[in-house]
């Protein structure tokens, strides 16, 4: 029996050893994604694919598939593969949940403290010769202990950021589609409140929904209007929650005080965008899962899934139950 062919879309951090005992295994190498018509050309004759947030797998890619068994994403989001696709054709999509949470929330802190604390606007600063000498009002941020965190979105990331949150003394309230179990709430100190009250009551606003129809843009004017002047807005989960003329907007005319964003639509960020010309943004290239070893660990989760869909098994981290 011929073995599987597998396309991976990218170099995963790990070692493929194990994949190539079971599947004749094709890795593009490039630095930027595989070219739509690539991954086109690719899909019709491959058994299993391993792609990335990077890679649009929509319905034309997916009807074009003739022997794919699987599709497994090296990510926790899958907003780029068109799902009810996939589940149409009957291919599992797997994805990899879980093993990210903290790196993810280390990192959502990093740019949490940094925006409140200028730390990337001082390093500028210092770089430039402008120290001069202690200055009693040199570079003031607001106090991060015992302030309001809004946190918006309340699945395993926005749970793992609400339990460093208690170390800082905060208020802590979160909005989501539906309030979790009282217990849950007491163990992590948190309020449920409607989503314009978060916003209106938050020093520190984080973001950590999924990207869906119904929270593309979810940040835009009327959102930003009910914001703290004062307030601080972070996001590490997608780009589109946030309207970027908006966020424009409200940063520059002082309705917000500023923005920490490893996200942003478009991915990367246009070079000529007016964001990147504003202080109080710090902007980074979509890192927060980048710890080594959690990198490590989704690709090898990833790796796993490939694995069980060639096989016919189900998907040990399965989007659609199939
Ligand atoms: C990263 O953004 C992920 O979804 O894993």
């Amino acid at each position: 029996m011929p073995q599987p062919q597998v396309f991976i879309t990218r170099r995963l951090p790990t070692d493929l050893d194990v994949l190539q005992q079971v599947a004749t295994v094709e890795v593009w190498i490039e630095r930027q994604p595989p070219p739509y018509k690539v991954l086109l050309e690719k899909i019709r004759t491959i058994d299993g694919l391993l792609c990335l947030l990077t890679d649009r797998i929509d319905s034309q890619l997916i009807a074009a598939a003739t022997s794919l068994k699987v599709i497994s994403q090296m990510a926790v989001g899958y907003d780029n593969i068109d799902i009810p696709a996939a589940t149409a054709r009957g291919i599992p999509v797997g994805h990899t949940p879980g093993i990210l949470t903290d790196a993810t929330a280390d990192f959502t802190w990093a740019l949490l403290m940094a925006a409140a604390r200028r730390v990337v606007e001082a390093d500028r600063f210092t770089r430039a010769g402008r120290w001069l000498t202690w200055e009693p009002d040199l570079l003031l941020g607001p106090n991060i202990t015992g302030a309001t965190l809004g946190i918006v979105g309340f699945g395993r990331i926005g749970q793992a950021i609400a339990r460093r949150a208690k170390g800082f003394e905060m208020r802590i309230l979160y909005a989501s589609k539906h309030q979790w179990d009282l217990e849950l709430e007491k163990a992590l100190g948190v309020e449920f409140v409607p989503f314009d009250r978060l916003l209106s009551e938050s020093d520190f606003v984080t973001i950590h929904t999924p990207l869906s129809k119904d929270t593309y843009h979810l940040f835009s004017d009327r959102q930003f209007e009910l914001m703290k002047p004062s307030a601080i807005l972070i996001n590490t989960a997608r780009g589109g929650v946030i309207d970027p003329d908006a966020l424009y907007r409200a940063l520059s005319q002082g309705q917000i005080a500023g923005a920490a964003l490893d996200v942003t639509e478009p991915e990367p960020i246009l070079m000529d965008s007016p964001l990147l010309t504003l202080d109080n943004l710090i902007m980074t290239p979509h890192i927060a899962s980048a710890s080594r070893q959690t990198r490590e660990k989704m690709a090898n989760m990833a790796i796993e899934n490939l694995i069980a869909g060639l096989r016919g098994a189900p998907l040990p981290y399965c989007v659609n139950n199939i």
